[in-house]
């Protein structure tokens, strides 16, 4: 990997990816709206900023080519298919070949398989109910952006943060397939480490076609069950 794209490359998610990429040592470029641009003031030396919204298909092909790698934060902000533009501008300009992950949150689900608790599902129908009300926010748009990742046949995959803190790294979150697995039940992650691992998954085939769920590695659950996991980042 010596070239990578991070797609809404301003936000907390994206800042942590471009440190972690950088301390690769990869060359990296970033795509974000023109008025947040000054938030990577210091970063500007150091990588490569195309202002734009990350749904324009234009913008995200001038950034992707020649990239190796593209991190994309899939956001569902907006009542104009954001999410699912981003993602599809991203699927049909990244180079044939380049590892690709997105970035979502619990909800999303690849095979139906997950099994929430009742506070998550609450806490997505509100979303969902407050999102229709004020167009703020578009769940269901993320979940079609997933959806349409999940059935192409690119190199994607899509990382399923739980609950995010800030804070110093603690390491690599560890990851199982289904919400529900014993593994995940403290939902919680640095947000430092979930950037940590969107970036070691460019180099990880073994998450091709995955949709991994995270969590932190120290957090109660990961270290009550990491050793009976078969499973691990
Ligand atoms: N927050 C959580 O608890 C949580 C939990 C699980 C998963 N996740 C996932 O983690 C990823 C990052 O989320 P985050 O909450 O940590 O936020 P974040 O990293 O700060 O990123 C927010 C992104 O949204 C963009 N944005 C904000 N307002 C916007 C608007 N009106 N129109 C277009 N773009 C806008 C920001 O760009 P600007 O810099 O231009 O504003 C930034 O790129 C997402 O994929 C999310 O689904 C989050």
């Amino acid at each position: 990997m010596k070239k990578v794209c991070v797609v809404g490359v301003s936000g907390k998610l994206g800042q942590y990816m471009v440190q972690h990429a950088l301390n690769r040592g990869y060359e990296v470029v970033g795509v974000c709206r023109e008025k947040s641009v000054p938030k990577l003031d210091a970063f500007k030396q150091r990588i490569t900023i195309i202002p734009g919204p990350t749904n324009d298909a234009q913008i995200i092909e001038r950034a992707v080519t020649g990239c190796d790698g593209v991190l994309t934060v899939l956001v569902p902000w907006g009542a104009n298919h954001y999410s699912s533009g981003t993602a599809q501008a991203v699927l049909d300009h990244a180079q044939p070949g380049a590892r690709l992950i997105f970035s979502c949150g619990w909800h999303i689900t690849l095979d139906g398989k997950d099994v929430y608790p009742r506070s998550l599902k609450v806490q997505e129908m509100v979303g969902r109910w407050i999102g229709r009300l004020t167009r703020v926010i578009d769940l269901d748009d993320q979940v079609e952006a997933c959806n349409r990742i999940f059935a192409s046949d690119a190199r994607w995959t899509v990382v399923r943060g739980s609950d995010l803190e800030e804070g110093e790294s603690q390491g690599l979150p560890v990851w199982s397939r289904h919400v529900g697995d014993p593994i995940l039940a403290s939902n919680m992650t640095r947000r430092i480490d979930y950037a940590l691992f969107m970036v070691a998954a460019l180099e990880n085939d073994a998450l091709i076609h995955e949709a991994p769920a995270i969590v932190g590695c120290l957090t109660p659950s990961a270290l009550a069950h990491a050793d009976k996991s078969d499973i691990s980042a």
